[in-house]
Formats: structure tokens, sequence, C-alpha cells
């Protein structure tokens, strides 16, 4: 038991620790204003501002000290920096169609089965969560002998063996006095925390599991990180993207730093794309107690870790959601019809990033 809190006490004291907490949400209540709950202010001051960086470098080509632009043929600067070899950043990789396309696909293709979510572990996989969502549909637990879910016109089975959940049309079905457990779809699509794409990553024993039934990555994701991981990759090789993961970011939410480690050759990039609303970065070192780098990740940015960079501790302790800092205005014109309304209502409170990762 001591031992445990000495472990917690000494991880609360790296410098990794100490700059997640730095840069985390705290919000006070302030009982004198209207906004009872309040963004505590935080010290940007030294987070790494790649685009200030990008447009003080097309104005008069300078840099600032410790950064430099990576020789490799793409079309448009590539940072880096002296002190994390391996690490490169693109700031406005992606097109403002592409995001939007992108944000579509996360929501509304990557988290069908057989990809899965983290839902699969309470749930079973969930078919079309997001036009549920969309629906006001209700997740309800049904009697696990009512087998035959397809027979409803207006339901979706959605797990097989165990309790078997179902999407109803019926707003009140939470109340229908058979003490059925439900949920609804909107507040699943606001608790997805992740999607895995092709090869399925295994988060329990943080391995990727082969023998999972799984789609490849669809063909024109694989072409985009093929590009974009370009300027990382060895000579005269070509990026084979096998695996993604897609993490979603509401207001609070957090990813604590660590190592992307379960590949076997670190030589090849992580490509990381940046969608929605505005993130701290943090870029340790190999170890927790070496002072991590803090840069804005904006909608469109990519950042490549190969090489050294892949034994760097790295995490988002801090998402952007308030109309000024999230910086989703070009979303908001891009995602201007009808039908994308629900897209633009989820992306302005929330981050995507999509990582990819070739496996062997
Ligand atoms: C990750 O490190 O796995 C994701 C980083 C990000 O959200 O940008």
């Amino acid at each position: 038991m001591y031992g445990s809190e000495a472990v917690a006490h000494d991880s609360e004291r790296t410098a990794f620790r100490k700059a997640e907490k730095k840069y985390k949400l705290y919000c006070d209540h302030n009982k004198s204003s209207k906004k009872k709950k309040q963004p505590r202010p935080v010290d940007l001051s030294e987070v790494i501002d790649f685009k200030s960086i990008l447009d003080s470098f097309n104005r008069n080509g300078e840099l600032p000290p410790e950064t430099f632009l990576s020789p490799c043929d793409f079309d448009r600067p590539v940072f880096c920096l002296e002190s994390r070899p391996g690490f490169y950043f693109i700031p406005g990789a992606i097109s403002v169609e592409e995001q939007c396309h992108w944000i579509r696909e996360s929501l509304a293709s990557f988290p069908q089965p057989p990809n899965r979510t983290n839902h699969n572990a309470i749930y079973g996989p969930i078919d079309d969560l997001f036009l549920a969502a969309r629906e006001r549909r209700v997740l309800v637990e049904e009697n696990s002998s009512h087998t035959d879910g397809g027979s409803d016109s207006n339901s979706f089975a959605c797990k097989v063996d165990g309790p078997i959940w179902k999407f109803s049309e019926e707003p009140g079905a939470s109340s229908r006095g058979n003490m059925s457990k439900s949920m609804l779809a909107s507040v699943l699509l606001r608790k997805l925390r992740w999607s895995t794409l092709g090869l399925q990553f295994d988060w329990s024993k943080r391995n990727y599991d082969v023998s999972l039934p799984h789609n490849k990555i669809p063909n024109a994701l694989c072409q985009l990180a093929k590009k974009l991981a370009a300027p990382a990759m060895p000579l005269g090789e070509e990026f084979r993207p096998e695996a993604a993961i897609v993490n979603y970011f509401g207001l609070g939410d957090a990813l604590g730093g660590h190592l992307d480690d379960m590949e076997a050759d670190w030589s090849k990039p992580i490509v990381s794309m940046s969608l929605g609303c505005k993130a701290i970065f943090l870029l340790g070192g190999k170890s927790r107690e070496d002072l991590p780098l803090a840069m804005f990740l904006r909608s469109g940015d990519v950042v490549l870790m190969a090489g050294e960079a892949r034994e760097c501790f790295h995490g988002v302790p801090r998402i952007f959601t308030d109309d000024e800092n999230a910086e989703i205005t070009p979303l908001e014109l891009q995602f201007s019809d009808q039908d994308d309304l629900c897209f633009l209502e989820y992306i302005r409170t929330s981050r995507i990033n999509i990582n990819m990762r070739q496996v062997f």
C-alpha cells in the first residue's frame, strides 16, 4: 500500500506530469457570473505555435532557434526540432475540404463494426451509432432470449451473446416499466473515445490482435497517409498503413503521456492528423523526467514521429472548445449545408485525431 502511494506521489512529480497539470482544463466556480463554471486561465506563452512560425517563415524566411526546415521534397514546409530528431510538424497539411471529409468518416464510418470502439466492452458491436444519434434513438437492453432482432424494422440487433442491445425509436424506452437499461445514442456518441481501423489494437494487452476480424484501412486514407509520411520515411521506402487509432476528445478530455511502441519497426513514422478543436500536444523525451515541449495542434495539422521520436513520451493534456480558442471557423464555413449540420454540431466542441501505423 505504501509502495503504491509512493509510486503515485513520484509520478505526480515527473516533469511530464507537471506539464500535464499545467495545461489541463480546470474550471473555477464563479458565483458572481451567470456562467458558473469558468475555465481557469493558463499561461500559454511557452506553447510553440507552428502556425505563427509558418506565417513568419513565409513573410521573411526566418525560423526560431532550434527549429529547422526538413530538406524533404514536400509541397509545403515541414518543420523539425533540433532537440527531437525524428519529429516532424506539418502545419495545415490537410485542406479544409479533406478535413470535413475525414470528420464525416470518423463519425459515420470508422466506428462501424468490425472496427471496434470503447463501447464494445459493454454493448458489443454497435451499428450506425451516428445515424442513431441523429435520429434521437435510444439503445435499449433487450431480454437476451429475444434473439430475432431483425424482425422489427425500426431496430438493429447489436450483440449476439450476452445481453442484446437494440436501437429503439421510442424516446421513452427507459420508462416502459420493464426496468430495461437504456442509453441515448447521442450520449453514446459523446462518450465515444476511440475506434480502431485495419488491424485491431487490443487495449488490454496493448498489442495488435491479428485474429480479430477487420477491414482494410480505406484506400483514400492509405493514400493520404503515404503522402503525409514521406518526409519521415527512410529513403526509397513507402509507408504501409496497416492500423489506425481514431481518438475522440470532448470538453475536458485529455490523453495521458504514453509511448506508441507496439509496432515492429520504429524507423517508420506514426502519422497523426488533427481535426476539429485546437489542442495542446506535449512532446517529452525518453523519460517522463525530461521536460516536455508544448505545442498547439490545429485542425489540418499533421505530426510525424519516427526513429528516436518514437521513444518520446507524448500526450494531449488539453483541447479548447470555446469560440475564441477552438479555431474552427474554416470548418464552420465548409460544413454549410443542412446535411452537414450534425457533423458541425459535434466538431464545434470536439477534436478527432487519426493516427496511422505500419505494424510489421
Ligand atoms: C496519440 O498520441 O496517440 C494521439 C495524439 C493526438 O491526439 O494528437
